[in-house]
């Protein structure tokens, strides 16, 4: 046995603890970070003069090839590679020789370990960015297509008020750019750099950390090497914003798996889209949704099991932090796939206008009725109350709301003016809805150019840094 910490160990590590120990089968997928911070680590110790400029070459020539033998797959894990960090540094040194052995000089895995998982994180926010304003353009397109087309609107999964298709798409636009901001937000609290803290307590060599975070691309540096080497508030973070968007993707399949169903036939999805059954020939299952509203929960789940890692630690580095990277890198992939899935599925979307039409009914329209009796200057309370009497009769005369005679109206009220049944057309309900946000025509315009402004700034955002 060859470990790292082998000196003063006189016996072999029993079989299963060494497997139980090892992480290597889960942060083997951080060998990119891990030799960037090497490279940089050997750069920074060659600035603190501990090593030769020569020494500095070959350790980061001798990294290189270590990363190019990742890259090509060529790289052999062997049965002692506890962790990434070991695995590389065992490697290194079989091709450069002892000078490998230098490379570790002030600095210990517990910083390099949260160092590599940053770096990371900050790559793996800025993929989801991307991923996640492909499905806001996949919205905003399905949008426009349909942007002024009426549709019921719903409350409590009733009947409401008449909103457009465009004003339904929307709705599912915005809660993802919230979604790309809490990301930015993990991105820069993982953009901190931990090197230089050591073990817990500090390197004893003079590193410019300010300096060698730089190089590596993190806007500062940890102010407490205790913190710095247990601080995994970025990851719980990123695991929040996973799981919020993971509630945001099962909102938005939940209502596309009711919106395809024979009872509403709302949409239609793409074959592509859809999967069929074994035995029942005629369907057409939306199983990507419900796959998309499934895993949500183990979004969730990742977030609350690793706040519960979390809660137990004394200061400094603990073992139990090894847990932070298997949640992370399953909802970063979970994500992987739900996204441009939802971006596809949204993108071959069927809207079928006769059946939304044939949803449109009168009695969408009740709350015309009271506002045009506010608007004769009768307090909204009791114009609800006599448009509810208006609603009775119809049920009682088994005809529409707009069915109603104007004399019928009149008998309620004599404020039911001869064009109080103008209000009563879905157009008028939806050009009247025109403040900000509305589903009014004019109102959604502006949204629609607010939503293609907020993609393209976000964007930005993250290519500027
Ligand atoms: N594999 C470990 C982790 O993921 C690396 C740090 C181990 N440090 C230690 N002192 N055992 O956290």
């Amino acid at each position: 046995m060859t470990k790292l910490w082998g000196g003063r160990f006189n016996e072999p590590t029993n079989a299963l603890v060494h497997r139980f120990n090892a992480s290597i089968g889960f942060d083997v997928r951080l060998y990119d970070e891990d030799i960037t911070g090497s490279v940089a680590w050997a750069a920074a110790l060659h600035d603190a003069r501990l090593l030769s400029a020569a020494e500095r070459d070959t350790l980061i020539d001798g990294l290189e090839q270590v990363r190019a033998e990742f890259a090509a797959g060529r790289f052999v894990i062997l049965p002692d590679d506890e962790d990434i960090h070991s695995a590389v540094e065992r490697r290194l040194t079989e091709i450069v020789g002892p000078v490998g052995g230098k490379l570790h000089t002030g600095r210990s895995r517990n910083d390099q370990v949260a160092t590599d998982f940053r770096l990371w994180l900050m790559r793996a926010c800025a993929h989801l960015d991307g991923q996640l304003a492909d499905l806001q353009r996949a919205l905003i397109v399905n949008a426009e297509g349909a942007l002024n087309l009426p549709m019921p609107g719903y409350t409590h999964l009733q009947h409401a008020q008449p909103v457009t298709w465009g004003h339904w798409a929307l709705a599912h636009f915005w809660p993802l750019a919230r979604d790309r901001r809490r990301l930015d937000g993990a991105r820069r609290a993982a953009a901190v750099s931990p090197l230089g803290a050591g073990a817990l307590a500090g390197s004893a060599f003079p590193i410019d950390r300010e300096r060698l975070a730089a190089r590596l691309g993190f806007t500062a540096i940890t102010p407490n090497s205790l913190d710095a080497v247990s601080d995994r508030d970025f990851a719980a973070e990123f695991l929040f914003a996973t799981a919020l968007l993971g509630v945001h993707l099962s909102r938005l399949a939940e209502q596309l798996i009711l919106f395809s169903s024979a009872e509403f036939g709302f949409v239609r999805l793409a074959d592509a889209y859809t999967t069929g059954s074994s035995i029942m020939p005629q369907k057409r299952n939306p199983d990507t949704l419900e796959l998309t509203r499934g895993k949500s929960g183990r979004l969730i789940g990742h977030l609350t099991g690793f706040l519960a890692t979390l809660k137990g630690l004394p200061s400094s580095y603990d073992k139990d932090l090894q847990e932070d990277k298997e949640p992370v890198f399953d909802a970063f992939d979970t994500l992987d796939m739900a996204l441009p899935v939802m971006s596809g599925l949204i993108a071959t979307l069927e809207i079928r206008p006769e059946r939304l039409a044939a949803q449109l009914e009168a009695g969408l329209l009740a709350t015309e009725l009271a506002d045009y009796l506010v608007r004769q200057g009768l307090p909204f309370r009791e114009a609800h109350h006599l448009v509810g009497r208006a609603v009775r009769l119809s049920e009682e005369q088994s005809v529409a709301l707009t069915d109603l005679t104007a004399g019928d109206l009149q008998a309620i009220s004599p404020h039911f003016g001869a064009d109080a049944a103008d209000v009563l057309t879905v157009a008028a309900a939806l050009a009247a809805r025109a403040l900000p946000g509305g589903t009014a025509p004019a109102a959604l315009a502006d949204q629609l150019a607010a939503a293609r402004e907020a993609v393209d700034a976000a964007t930005a955002n993250y290519l500027s840094q």
